[in-house]
């Protein structure tokens, strides 16, 4: 694939088409008498979640305004992700349902996006069996929405446009779904080739936005008030390789990193996912310089076995693995880390499954994100002829699961008692008296409030009841109650206003 710098000419001939949406749109009329609607529905990783907040700023740029939910709207997008098979089975679920809704109301427009749409499997399938859909495109062709709406609402045939090139496009409008977290992709793509992964195929090679492009972005959101920003790459650690190599001196992402701690108004720089092969011990010491740097890291170790390790193509061993943790844990003391584990990767026999176990025992991840494997068509180990019997994962899978409950519960009991900063998310869905956060190394808090008092009139609903939005994204200070395995509870001691 080449890579295809997105022109400013571009940028602007997409507005135009934005401009063209918009007056065509008053007089479509569909069916709202504030004109029309969409809803985008996002699976997968959070660059997915970046990627609908573009499409969602370039749809409000075409005048469109989000619907509460997708029965409401008018245009609905479904932005997919096909990392592992049940996230596919997820869109087809879906799709049944936007037959349905399309039988109801014809005028209705449906968009499928993402990485299942860079897949012939896929895109042939949907053309095949959902003749209904109305836009296909890949997540290369987002800058695109514009060109790609004005055709299909001029012209009864189905869009299909799914871009060959690997593009970066800059100055594209964004509507950010968070007020208490800003997303900045600062790389796409990935050049790793774990042999599992999907990625690769999907996002296409690896290529950095502009350091002044990024920091501009950061300084920006400062602006607007956000205190925690969350820096997204596949493997941010390779970030700026690829501009390095026309422009030896341009930053890497301990540089990155560094100018952004710089900002003294966010008060939160997270980052994902760093690739343990690639970890600097530059990037280390700059973790352990800036308190504004999350007391986290999210390192996926994915086995704990060396010769597992090798057959996934990941580059490091499980003794580097452990001499990152011990070098991260001597400059920023306190420091927790999750990962990310996957159990049966083709080939997996008990002793490597033992030594993940045993990976773990000597880290205890304060989380996990654990997943059983899953067989990629397209990649290296689906052609591998060692796939592992489905009862032995999900007995295995259990066992990895209580080991993580364990030390997941036992990181948490450590901060039982503290009083520790909680970064504001909303109201918690279960309960309309508690609110939702997250500690700066990022554990769910769910916290009472005894006294109303404490918060400002302002920050509360027009009924003087709590109200989560307007408290989102305000800093807190807590008082941990009581320790779960998955969330902590907690008392509100003083808001930070
Ligand atoms: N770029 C990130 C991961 C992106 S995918 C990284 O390298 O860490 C997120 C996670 O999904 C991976 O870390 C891996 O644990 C899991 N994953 C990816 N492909 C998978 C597959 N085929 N089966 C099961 N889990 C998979
Ligand atoms: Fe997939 Fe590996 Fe790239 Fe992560 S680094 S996206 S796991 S190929
Ligand atoms: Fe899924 Fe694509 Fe992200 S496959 S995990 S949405 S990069």
């Amino acid at each position: 694939m080449a890579l295809h710098k997105v022109t400013a000419s571009e940028t602007e001939r997409q507005r135009d088409f934005c401009r063209k949406v918009r007056e065509l749109d008053t007089s479509y009329g569909l069916n709202s008498p504030r004109g029309s609607s969409y809803f985008i529905m996002t699976f997968g990783c959070q660059q997915n979640e970046n990627d609908s907040e573009r499409m969602s700023g370039l749809l409000q740029e075409m005048g469109y305004f989000e619907a509460s939910g997708y029965e409401d709207a008018d245009l609905i997008f479904l932005n997919t992700c096909s990392v592992r098979e049940n996230a596919d089975d997820r869109l087809f679920g879906h799709l049944g349902m936007m037959k349905n809704l399309k039988r109801d109301k014809p005028q209705l427009l449906v968009g499928i996006c993402g990485c299942m749409m860079t897949q012939d499997v896929h895109v042939d399938k949907i053309k095949k069996s959902y003749p209904f859909v109305d836009m296909l495109f890949g997540p290369q062709d987002i800058y695109r929405l514009p060109e790609i709406l004005w055709h299909r609402l001029t012209d009864s045939r189905r869009v299909y446009e799914i871009g060959s090139d690997d593009t970066l496009a800059e100055d594209i409008p964004i509507q950010r779904a968070r007020k208490h977290r800003a997303l900045v992709s600062i790389m796409f793509g990935c050049n790793n080739f774990c042999t599992y992964c999907i990625v690769p195929y999907t996002r296409g090679r690896e290529r950095s936005r502009e350091f002044d492009q990024v920091i501009r972005e950061l300084k920006q959101l400062a602006i607007e008030g956000y205190k925690e920003v969350m820096l997204l790459g596949q493997n941010v650690n390779s970030y700026g390789q690829d501009l390095r190599k026309t422009r030896p001196d341009h930053p890497d992402f301990a540089d990155l990193m560094e100018a952004a701690a710089q900002i003294p108004e966010l008060r939160r720089i997270r980052f994902m996912t760093s690739h343990p092969k690639d970890i600097s011990d530059k990037l280390i010491d700059v973790i352990g310089r800036y308190t504004n740097i999350e007391p986290h890291l999210h390192l996926p170790i994915q086995s704990g076995s060396n010769s597992i390790l090798q057959k996934m193509n990941r580059h490091y061993t499980r003794e580097q693995y452990l001499e990152i943790i011990r070098k991260a844990r001597e400059a920023r003391p306190g420091i927790t880390f999750s990962t990310d584990l996957i159990v049966g990767f083709p080939g997996e026999t008990e002793q490597d499954f033992e030594d993940t176990l045993d990976l773990m025992r000597q880290v205890r991840f304060s989380s996990a994100f654990t997943f059983i494997y899953s067989k990629r068509t397209g990649t290296p180990a689906a052609e591998l002829d060692d796939q592992i019997d489905a009862a032995v994962i999900k007995e295995r899978f259990k066992r990895l699961l209580d080991l993580q409950n364990e030390h997941s519960l036992a990181s948490n009991l450590e901060i039982e008692g503290q009083l520790v900063e909680v970064l504001l998310e909303g109201r918690s869905d279960g309960d309309p008296e508690i609110l939702s956060g997250r500690t700066a190394d990022s554990r769910l808090v769910n916290l009472r409030v005894h006294d109303l008092s404490m918060i400002p009139e302002r920050l509360l609903g027009d009924d003087g009841l709590l109200d989560g939005s307007r408290l989102e994204g305000s800093m807190a200070q807590v008082r941990i109650t009581k320790a779960k395995t998955f969330s902590l509870e907690g008392e509100l001691e003083q808001l930070e206003t």
